[in-house]
């Protein structure tokens, strides 16, 4: 028994409480607070959290990471990302802090009216603070290059601007190389849209859906919310949530769908790191890509439709005219449009990409706030090849920037990056196919359990991918996914 490691563990797991506080509160303002409670709630938020802050920031804290002296490679990596996360939250002076959360969260308040009256110029000064302290935050946290890596470096550690632009532009090249002829292939017609479907029957599917993926419903439960979203709440305990639009059965089920696998990730982490700073997913792409994985790769995979087929139609007989194939294809359509949520799996890195090169304009002074809407427009119709209409379907579609979250749009794009490569390495293994089809997700989730879930936090995402597959995150497994399942095979 190592007495100062388990001194820090036990402080880290006193704050895990009050954490867990915060996000069952915030869950529960998301899907049933009534709504007058609202404003009350934020109040009890900022209060509890500003606690948490305390908390993680105390000299006290500092202290036990200073004498814990680690005896193996768990314990090491405990004081190293515990570190790590209480020099960045020190770094930033309080007062810095405070002003960036009260002017972001004004920000998306002025985002929203924005949005609704189309229109950027209503929230462009609030945007304009916004950016000059996020600059602020990544200069008191200190970068060697690119002020930008100091942002980013919260959700992915150990990426660069530098990578990302690298693998970012090899991901483009190939995207717009292969985009038109797999669109012209595209069916013409969505079968699966425009059909109402109420409530109630989406949700019974959904519930089945959870339960046929092996879902633990002693561990979580599913709800609903405008934006759907996973929270975990406290060991055992994962909030998921979805969305039921009438004459849109597709966006539920893969709403569903990527929520389990952000949900699975979370309930899989070792309970001996629950609280502890190596206690959550690798990095926001590393959760990403398990939502991905089981929302992408197992979904929309043709044997995936072959195995639900027969409950589909029996809960949908409006769609007993159509094979597994003919929904699949229903389900994998490629067609370039405004709305990065709504974008296929090829074109939404396009979004993701423009998004990135903004982002990081704007961090390093290239790009004035007043001229996002113009850069916007133009860097779409260069990808895209579309004319944007109005902010809404443009540059005011997102709530990231405006609650001043930058560095966080390349950990979706990695997501999908990372999830190719987890694919080629399982697949080597597995008959993923086959497992697929027949339902048996056991041994494709004890793969998963083996490589990625059992580490928790314990390697920075590069070091982790290498792990996996022998190779450090690359767009070739991506390509060869893509190439296989749109080129020969629709
Ligand atoms: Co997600």
């Amino acid at each position: 028994m190592n007495a100062g490691v388990e001194m820090l563990k036990n402080y880290y797991r006193r704050i895990a409480k009050f954490s867990s506080a915060v996000s069952l509160l915030y869950w529960d303002m998301q899907t049933y607070i009534p709504k007058s409670g609202g404003p009350y709630r934020a109040e009890t938020l900022a209060e509890i959290s500003g606690y948490v802050f305390e908390l993680s920031t105390s000299d006290e804290l500092g202290a036990l990471l200073e004498s814990a002296n680690p005896q193996d490679e768990v314990e090491e990596a405990i004081v190293r990302v515990g570190k790590r996360e209480f020099d960045r939250f020190r770094k930033i002076p309080r007062k810095l802090f405070e002003e960036y959360v009260k002017a972001s969260t004004l920000c998306e308040q002025a985002w929203q009216v924005a949005k609704t009256n189309n229109n950027f110029k209503l929230v462009e000064p609030y945007f304009k603070k916004v950016v000059e302290l996020s600059r602020e935050i990544a200069e008191k946290l200190g970068y060697e290059i690119d002020p930008y890596d100091a942002l980013i470096d919260q959700f992915e550690p150990g990426m660069t601007a530098q990578k990302i632009s690298r693998l970012f532009s090899e991901l483009r090249e190939f995207t717009l190389s292969i985009l038109a002829e797999i669109e012209k292939a595209s069916p013409a017609e969505d079968v699966l849209s425009g059909v109402e479907i109420d409530a109630e029957r989406q949700k019974k599917f959904n519930e089945w859906l959870l339960d046929y993926l092996g879902f633990d419903r002693s561990k979580g439960r599913l709800d609903v919310s405008e934006h759907p979203f996973t929270t975990p709440v406290g060991l055992n305990d994962v909030r998921i949530t979805t969305r039921y639009i009438s004459d849109d059965l597709k966006n539920s089920i893969f709403s569903t769908i990527h929520e389990f696998g952000h949900a699975l990730y979370s309930l899989s982490i070792p309970e001996e790191f629950y609280g502890l700073p190596i206690g959550s997913s690798a990095s926001y792409g590393f959760d990403e890509s398990q939502s991905r994985f089981w929302e992408n790769i197992v979904g929309r995979s043709l044997a995936f439709w072959r195995g639900i087929h027969k409950n589909f139609i029996q809960l949908f007989p409006e769609f007993s005219s159509y094979d597994a194939h003919q929904l699949w294809r229903s389900v994998n359509i490629v067609k370039r449009s405004y709305i990065r949520t709504e974008a296929d799996e090829i074109t939404y890195n396009l979004h993701i990409i423009l998004r990135f090169e903004l982002e990081h304009a704007l961090i390093n002074r290239e790009l004035d706030v007043k001229d996002i809407p113009l850069a916007w427009n133009e860097y779409f119709e260069k990808y895209l090849g579309l004319k944007v209409p109005s902010d809404r379907l443009g540059c005011l579609q997102d709530p990231h920037w405006y609650g001043g979250s930058f560095g966080y749009f390349p950990s979706y794009t990695l997501g999908n990056l990372y999830s190719a490569q987890i694919r080629a390495s399982l697949s080597k293994e597995l008959p993923l196919d086959q497992l697929v089809e027949e339902g048996k997700f056991e041994a494709i989730k004890s793969w998963l359990y083996e490589k990625i879930y059992s580490k928790g936090r314990i390697y920075e995402p590069e070091v982790l991918m290498e792990k996996i597959s022998g190779e450090p995150p690359n767009i070739a497994h991506f390509q060869n996914y893509i190439k296989a399942k749109f080129e020969h095979a629709l």
